[in-house]
């Protein structure tokens, strides 16, 4: 596996394996990486014959400090799990590599940055685009691969692709959110969890799960937000951001008489300080 530190060699490699026709995926992340990190690897693997994995914890997505700082970070952690999962390619750049001068660039996404995460993260797409858009520059891969956990990423990077990257080659792919044993879906934030906070936490997903049940029995949307709001506040450990049921290719809210097929339920709550996402579509 070679791991890179520093853009311009790099660049260097990856020109020399395009111009050996090789075909490149990548997987961009920002490390303490698990099983969810593990299956966008495995598909970019199975699609690819190279497979780059980006490592960086990108200081202008965080729009709140103390949750910069608390990130988890485990490199060596993270470069083994690498090494045994047959990755090609690790890219660990330094923020001084990344942002030599300060970025100051501001994307809009119209309603969709403004809405779920958008309204509770003020900035954080901004960052998200900010350090996308530098590493699909970086990369240039024929595929990129994001989890579909983080669904409103997946789409403002859709929208950064035709937005304001016309010439990207990249083609971006969603893959499905990997879960533990008792549902609750993987991310870097559940290593900061202590066991009281990881048992409330599982209430996130069932919540979603019991959702979709009531969706399915033809519970009204009123039904099954209150539902929701009432499951979560029951537990004193947690606290909800938001509860939303939204058309999944538009993200725009649904009315009871919509009868669309292709609906997604997103979710933030804190459990103690952790803020944890999920969704699920019905
Ligand atoms: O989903 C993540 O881990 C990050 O938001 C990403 C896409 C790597 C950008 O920093």
């Amino acid at each position: 596996m070679e791991v890179y530190e520093k853009i311009e060699p790099l660049k260097l490699r990856l020109k020399e394996l395009r111009e050996m026709n090789m075909i490149v995926g990548f997987v961009p992340t920002m490390g303490a990486l698990h099983n969810g990190h593990l299956s966008l690897l495995q598909k970019s693997k199975q699609e690819n014959d190279i497979s780059v994995v980006s490592i960086f914890v990108n200081p202008t997505q965080f729009n709140n400090p103390t949750d910069l700082a608390k990130y988890p970070r485990v490199l060596d952690k993270d470069l083994s799990f690498l090494r045994n999962a047959h990755c090609n390619i690790v890219f660990v750049p330094q923020v001084s590599e990344m942002y030599p001068q300060s970025d100051t660039r501001i994307f809009d996404f119209d309603y969709l940055d403004k809405i779920l995460e958008g309204e509770f993260r003020p900035g954080h797409f901004n960052g998200v685009a900010q350090v996308v858009s530098k590493l699909f520059e970086i990369v240039k891969a024929d595929n990129a691969y994001f989890g579909k956990k983080d669904f409103q990423q997946l789409a403002i990077i859709k929208e950064l692709a035709k937005k304001y990257m016309p010439d990207l080659r990249t083609r971006i792919h969603g893959c499905e959110t990997i879960r533990e044993a008792d549902g609750l879906a993987m991310s870097s934030r559940n290593l900061r969890l202590n066991a009281e906070q990881r048992e409330s936490a599982l209430k996130i997903s069932q919540s979603l799960f019991k959702s979709k049940e009531m969706f399915e029995h033809d519970k009204s949307l009123a039904e099954i937000k209150h539902f929701v709001n009432e499951y979560i506040s029951a537990d004193p450990i947690l606290r909800m951001e938001y509860f939303e049921i939204l058309d999944a290719d538009t993200l725009k809210s649904i009315s009871e008489n919509d009868f669309k097929t292709n609906i997604v339920a997103c979710i933030a709550v804190y459990s103690g300080e952790i803020r944890l996402i999920d969704n699920i579509t019905f």
